[in-house]
C-alpha cells in the first residue's frame, strides 16, 4: 500500500490552490454549455429558483461532507470510504459509495469529452471568422453541420482525451495549479464582456424575465429532478471529485469557509452564462429549448457582430476549453487514483487505459448527433442516457449516500473536528442539512421522478 498511497498524498501548496482546484473542478461546461440549456428546456424561472435552492440546502452541504471525508481518509474515494467505515465501526459495503463514484466518472467524462472537443473545434471556427455577420439560422446550421460529421466530432474528442489523460497521468500539482490560477479570472472577464455585450443589444427585458421570473405553472417534477442534477453536477458532486481533491487539503484549512467560496464562484459562473446566453435567444428570436447546441449557436452570434468578435470569440472558446480541461481532470482522477491503489498499476498506465475507456464510451455520444440519431430508447439517445443516467440518477444518489454517511454514519465528534466551526449555529445547522434535508429532499424528488417516468412509459395508470 505504501507506494499506492503516495500517488494521492501530494498536499496543495495552500488553501488558495484548493480553492482554485475545486473552482477549476465545479466550472466548466456545465456552468456555460448545460446551465442554460438545461435551463431553457425547463422553461426558465422557477427552474432556476429550484437549482439556487438545491445547491443552498443540498448541494453546499454534501460539498463540505465530501471534503471532509476526503481529508480524513486521504485515499482514493473508494480506499477513503473504506477507512473511515472502519475507523467509525460501520460496514465497509460504504465503499461502494466510492464505486458508483468511478462509474460515473466513467460515464461523464465519455461526453464531456465530446462536448469539451466542440468547444475546442470552435476556438478554431470562431477565430477563423465563420460567424462574421451571422444570423441565427445560419449560426445553428453550421452546428449542424460540425455535429453531423461523425469524424469530426470524434476527432476533437480524441483530442481532448488524450490531452486530459497526459495532465492526469503527470501528477495533479505542477502543471494543474498554474494553470487554474490565470484562466480560471481570464475566463470570468471574458464572460463579463459578452454579457456586458449581450445586455447593451439583445433583449435583456426577456432574459431576465425569462430566468428570474418564476412561474410555478411551468415546473414538473422532472424539472425539479433535472434542478438537483445540475445543481450536483456543477458542483462536481456525489462521485468522488471534490472528495479527493479534499483529501490534498490541509489539516487547518476551514473546510465551511473554503467551500462557500467555491460554490459562490459557480453559481455566478452559470448566473453570468446564463446573462449571457439569454439575451442573444430572445434578441435573435432563437428557441431556448433547443438543446445542447444552444451556447454554439448563440454566443457565435454575438461574436459574429461584436467588434473585435473573431478574437474575443477565439479566447472565450479557448477559455471555457481550459475550463473544461479543468473539470475534466478532477473527473479522471477519482478514477485513476483508485486504479492505482487497487492494481499497483503506474500513474501513466492507470490514465491511460481509463482515458482510453471513457474515450470508447465516449463514440458513442459522438455517434448520437449524426450515425445513432435516431436510434433511441424512450425517445432518449445514446448520448441522452448516459446524461441522464450519470447526472440525474447517480450523482444525486451518490450524494445522498455521502449526506447519509457523514450525518448518521460518521460520529458527530468527527464532523465537528473536520469542519472546525465548533458545534454551534452552523455546525448544527450543516448536521440538519446532511442528517434531514438533503437525504429526505433527494428521496422525494427521485420517487417522484420515477412516478412520473413510470407513467410516460405506460407502466402505471
Ligand atoms: N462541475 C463540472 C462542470 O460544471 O462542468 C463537471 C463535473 C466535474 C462533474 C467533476 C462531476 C465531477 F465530478
Amino acid at each position: 500500500m505504501a507506494i499506492a498511497t503516495e500517488s494521492v498524498r501530494e498536499k496543495w501548496s495552500s488553501r488558495w490552490v484548493f480553492i482554485l482546484a475545486a473552482t477549476g473542478s465545479a466550472v466548466g461546461l456545465g456552468n456555460i454549455w448545460r446551465f442554460p440549456y438545461v435551463t431553457g428546456e425547463n422553461g426558465g424561472g422557477a427552474f432556476v429558483l429550484i437549482y439556487l435552492l438545491c445547491v443552498v440546502s443540498v448541494g453546499i452541504p454534501i460539498m463540505m461532507g465530501e471534503t471532509l471525508i476526503g481529508r480524513r481518509g486521504r485515499k482514493s474515494p473508494i480506499n477513503a470510504m473504506r477507512t473511515l467505515a472502519l475507523e467509525e465501526g460501520v460496514s465497509t459495503n460504504w465503499r461502494f459509495l466510492g464505486w458508483l463514484g468511478v462509474v460515473a466518472g466513467f460515464i461523464i467524462l465519455s461526453f464531456y469529452s465530446v462536448v469539451a472537443g466542440w468547444s475546442v473545434a470552435y476556438i478554431f471556427y470562431v477565430g477563423g471568422g465563420a460567424f462574421a455577420g451571422t444570423n441565427a439560422t445560419a449560426s445553428a446550421s453550421l452546428f449542424d453541420s460540425f455535429t453531423g460529421s461523425a469524424w469530426r466530432i470524434i476527432g476533437w474528442h480524441s483530442l481532448f482525451m488524450v490531452t486530459t489523460g497526459i495532465i492526469v497521468a503527470r501528477g495533479v500539482t505542477g502543471g494543474l495549479e498554474k494553470a487554474v490560477k490565470w484562466l480560471m479570472p481570464a475566463l470570468f472577464v471574458l464572460l463579463l464582456v459578452v454579457v456586458v455585450y449581450a445586455m447593451s443589444t439583445g433583449n435583456l427585458g426577456a432574459a431576465v424575465d425569462y430566468l428570474f421570473a418564476s412561474d410555478f405553472s411551468e415546473l414538473t417534477s422532472k424539472s425539479v429532478l433535472a434542478a438537483l442534477g445540475q445543481a450536483f453536477f456543477s458542483l462536481s458532486l456525489g462521485m468522488g471529485a471534490i472528495m479527493i481533491y479534499g483529501s490534498y487539503l490541509s489539516a487547518e484549512t476551514s473546510i465551511p469557509r473554503t467551500i462557500g467560496l467555491v460554490a459562490l464562484c459557480d453559481t455566478g459562473i452559470a448566473m453570468l452564462a446564463g446573462l449571457a446566453i439569454f439575451p442573444i435567444v430572445f434578441g435573435f428570436g432563437l428557441e431556448p429549448g433547443s438543446g445542447p447546441g444552444l451556447v454554439f449557436v448563440t454566443l457565435t452570434i454575438a461574436f459574429g457582430h461584436m467588434p473585435f468578435g473573431q478574437l474575443f470569440g477565439a479566447l472565450f472558446f479557448l477559455l471555457l476549453t481550459v475550463a473544461a480541461l479543468t473539470s475534466a481532470i478532477s473527473i479522471l482522477e477519482p478514477v485513476v487514483a483508485w486504479v492505482v491503489e487497487s492494481f499497483r498499476w503506474s500513474r501513466r498506465k492507470a490514465s491511460g487505459i481509463s482515458a482510453l475507456s471513457a474515450w470508447v464510451l465516449g463514440v458513442g455520444s459522438a455517434l448520437s448527433f449524426n450515425q445513432w440519431a435516431d436510434i433511441r430508447l424512450v425517445g432518449k439517445t445514446f448520448f441522452d442516457w448516459c446524461e441522464f443516467l450519470s447526472t440525474t440518477v447517480m450523482l444525486p444518489l451518490g450524494g445522498l449516500l455521502v449526506a447519509v454517511f457523514v450525518g448518521w454514519r460518521m460520529s458527530k465528534r468527527a464532523t465537528a473536528e473536520e469542519l472546525g466551526i465548533g458545534e454551534g449555529v452552523l455546525f448544527q445547522t450543516w448536521r440538519v442539512l446532511v442528517q434531514v434535508v438533503a437525504p429526505i429532499g433527494v428521496l422525494l424528488i427521485f420517487g417522484n421522478a420515477l412516478v412520473i417516468f413510470l407513467q410516460d412509459i405506460n407502466v402505471l395508470d
